[in-house]
C-alpha cells in the first residue's frame, strides 16, 4: 500500500477548499455525494499531482464521474493501478490478457450481473476494495443508470441510540448471499468474513455504516432471523433518496467510486438490450 500513501492527499490538503485543484475542474452532482470532473484525459493521467487531486476529489465526493473518455482494457489497468494494487476477483473471470478487468455484462439470455441490489464491491473479502473504476463500453439506448449512496451521511443521520447500538457490532458478509458464486477456479472462503458495522474512513475519519443488502447476512453471534429486522431497516435507511445520487451513463463515461464509504445499485430497466462495462477494482484493507 506504499503507493496509496504517496498519492493520497494529506489531511491538510483534504481540508483545503475546491480552489486547491490545479489540474481539473469539478462540479458537485448534488448535495449528497458525487462530482463530475472535467478537463482530464484519463489515458494520459500519469502526473502524480493530477492523481493526488483525483484521490482528493474521491475522498471528498466519494464518487467521481469523467465523461468522453476513450479507454481500452490496457488504459483501464494503467489508470486503476495509479490508485493502488488491483484486485483479482476469484469468482469472476477477467478479460484474456487483462485478468484484472472484469466484464459487467447484461443482455438477453445472459445472467444479469450485480443489478437490483445495493452493495459495496467485494465486501465479502477479508480486505474489501478501496474503490472501483467502471467504464461504459456499450450502453442501452436508455436506462442502465447507476445509483450511489453516501454511507457516512446514512450513519450520521441515525439516532444516537441506534449509533451506540451498532458501534460495537460486527456483521457477516458472504459472496454467495445473493449471487451464484460458483467458479471453476475458486472455492468459496471457508471461514466467515466479519467486518465492523461502523467503520472509520482511513482518509476522512468519517464514521461509515458498512453493511449492504447484497452481501451482509447477519450480525456476529446472532441468527439471520434475529439480525434481519435491524439490517433491513439499515438497508432501507441508507438508500433514502436524500443520501443518494443517480448517474446516467453516456458513451465514454468512467465512474470511480469509493467502496469504503458508498454502496451502489445498477438499475435493470432495459429489457432486451445490451449493456457492457469494464471494471477494475482497487484492493483495500480490512476496515476498522
Ligand atoms: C458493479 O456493481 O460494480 C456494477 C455497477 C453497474 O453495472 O452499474
Amino acid at each position: 500500500m506504499t503507493q496509496l500513501q504517496v498519492i493520497h492527499p494529506t489531511r491538510s490538503r483534504f481540508q483545503s477548499s475546491d480552489g486547491a485543484y490545479q489540474h481539473l475542474s469539478l462540479t458537485p452532482i448534488n448535495g449528497a455525494l458525487g462530482a463530475e470532473i472535467r478537463g482530464v484525459d484519463l489515458r494520459n493521467a500519469r502526473n502524480p499531482e493530477l492523481i493526488a487531486e483525483i484521490s482528493m476529489a474521491l475522498s471528498r465526493h466519494k464518487v467521481v464521474v469523467f465523461r468522453e473518455q476513450t479507454l481500452d482494457p490496457k488504459n483501464l489497468v494503467q489508470l486503476g493501478s495509479q490508485f493502488g494494487p488491483l484486485h483479482h476477483n476469484p469468482f469472476v473471470k477477467g478479460l484474456d490478457g487483462y485478468p484484472e478487468v472484469i466484464e459487467i455484462r447484461s443482455e438477453e439470455n445472459h445472467e444479469k450481473q450485480f443489478t437490483g441490489l445495493w452493495h459495496s464491491d467485494i465486501s465479502w473479502a477479508h480486505s474489501p476494495s478501496m474503490g472501483s473504476l467502471l467504464y461504459a463500453v456499450e450502453l442501452p439506448e436508455c436506462g442502465g443508470d447507476t445509483l450511489f449512496a453516501n454511507m457516512a451521511q446514512a450513519f450520521s443521520a441515525l439516532s444516537p441510540g441506534m449509533q451506540n447500538l451498532l458501534q460495537p457490532l460486527r456483521a457477516e458478509h458472504r459472496v454467495d448471499r445473493h449471487h451464484n458464486a460458483k467458479s471453476d477456479f475458486a472455492e468459496l472462503p471457508e471461514d466467515a468474513v466479519y467486518h465492523p458495522v461502523v467503520t472509520t474512513h482511513p482518509e476522512t475519519s468519517e464514521k461509515i455504516l458498512f453493511v449492504n443488502e447484497y452481501f451482509t447476512t447477519r450480525f456476529e453471534n446472532m441468527s439471520e432471523q434475529e439480525s434481519l429486522p435491524i439490517l433491513r431497516y439499515l438497508f432501507d435507511h441508507s438508500t433514502r433518496p436524500d443520501f443518494t445520487c443517480r448517474i446516467q451513463w453516456q458513451p465514454g463515461t468512467l465512474i470511480f467510486w469509493d467502496n469504503r464509504s458508498t454502496t451502489h445499485y445498477a438499475t435493470n430497466d432495459y429489457p432486451g438490450q445490451k449493456r457492457l462495462m469494464h471494471r477494475v477494482t482497487i484492493a483495500g484493507q480490512a476496515p476498522k
